[in-house]
């Protein structure tokens, strides 16, 4: 069987994430690995010996036996590596988000949709067992009319001024997994929203951030989300959970990051489902994208850019919103810093970049 040639381009904490994968996939071989650091490029070298390791993309672009990409860089260089395959003929895993504003992200859209490259992007949460397994028990009719969508994810994690400048506050940067898939359990588009912010550590963005609202099917949602969970805690936590009311009935879903335990409460079943969580999925993506190269069609569950451009709108959406009225700042910047000095030396931690970098 011919291998599918994959250059993976941004060797951080994803590219390290889809080097894994690509390494346990056998329909894959990882012919270059691109990172502009040279302790990123000096790991890549010692993990994969037989990729080409180099700083300068480009060098993956012009060779043509390479038919896939993989962008895990930042959003500010995504929308020039997705034009740059688009236009040497090579399919498409991007990062999510899959430009850094707007205008760059439907820029891209229309670019993919004319293109004859498939092109996916993680938006991880599509990958996984637990929605699939709600969003099934929904559609049976086990909970009647779907009706109240409350999904929440709050941990220790990532602050300002560590890493990700380009994907804007934490709300945009994480927050839009979950604008995703509201809109995907809902199966409509966003109507209407209010959001409430708090400007944590007094820095200049919110960093915890609740938006409610409506679809244009009524259905209506909250969506809370904030990198702000007891980074300070001697013991850290998280809280996050997805909890979806019928007119009949409920599921429920939280997680440890390890488990997911899901709990669906129907008009004629019970049922319980304790399964590993599954991380980011990226096993699952890039399976989708070696299925669609080798049967030369599009698999239907693959994300679309699309998708991804929509989730990012409406989660700039709802910041700008909670721009508009009162967003208190509590705490101070000297809190901020120690939490990024507690987070730079901490070895288990939440959202930890990595490390070995000048
Ligand atoms: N889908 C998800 O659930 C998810 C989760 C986390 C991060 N992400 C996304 O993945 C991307 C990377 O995040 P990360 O957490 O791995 O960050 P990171 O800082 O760990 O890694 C990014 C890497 O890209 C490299 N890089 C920067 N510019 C480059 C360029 N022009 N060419 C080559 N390499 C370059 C950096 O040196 C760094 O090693 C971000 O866009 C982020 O939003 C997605």
């Amino acid at each position: 069987m011919m291998k599918i040639k994959v250059g993976l381009i941004g060797f951080g904490r994803m590219g390290r994430f889809y080097l894994n994968e690509f390494l346990k996939n056998d329909k894959f071989e990882v012919a270059y690995v691109c990172d502009v650091d040279e302790s990123c490029r000096a790991l890549a070298k010692a993990l994969v010996p037989s990729a080409k390791v180099t700083a300068d993309a480009e060098e993956i672009f012009n060779d043509p036996e390479v038919t896939t990409v993989a962008l895990c860089a930042y959003a500010d260089t995504r929308r020039q590596g997705i034009e740059r395959a688009i236009a040497t003929g090579k399919h498409i895993i991007a990062e999510k988000p899959i430009a850094q504003t707007s205008a760059d992200e439907w820029a891209v859209v229309e670019m993919a949709e004319k293109s004859k490259v498939f092109t996916t992007v993680n938006m991880y949460l599509r990958n996984s067992w637990y929605h699939h397994a709600m969003r099934e028990f929904i559609n049976s009719g086990e909970i009647g009319d779907l009706a109240i969508l409350r999904i929440c994810h709050m941990t220790p994690g990532l602050v300002p001024g560590e890493g990700h400048e380009a994907e804007g506050p934490s709300f945009h940067d994480c927050g839009m997994h979950y604008v995703d898939i509201a809109r995907w359990y809902a199966g409509s588009e966003y109507d209407t929203w209010h959001a409430q912010g708090v400007r944590m550590w007094s820095y200049k963005d919110p960093w915890w951030l609740q938006a409610h609202g409506t679809f244009k099917n009524g259905v209506v949602f909250d969506i809370t989300q904030g990198f702000v969970y007891g980074q300070m805690s001697k013991n850290q936590t998280h809280n996050s959970y997805v909890d979806i009311i019928g007119t009949k009935g409920i599921v429920h879903m939280t997680h440890d990051f390890k488990t997911a335990w899901v709990d669906l409460r129907g008009v004629t079943q019970t049922l319980k489902i304790e399964k590993p969580f599954g991380g980011k999925n990226i096993d699952k993506l890039i399976d989708l994208m070696a299925d669609s190269i080798m049967s030369g069609k599009r698999h239907e569950h693959m994300p679309l850019f699309r998708d991804s451009a929509i989730a990012s709108q409406m989660a700039t959406a709802m910041l700008e919103n909670a721009s508009q009225h009162a967003m208190p700042a509590i705490g101070t910047l000297t809190e901020l810093e120690e939490i990024r000095e507690r987070r730079r030396h901490m070895t288990n931690g939440y959202g930890l970049l990595p490390k070995n970098r000048k």
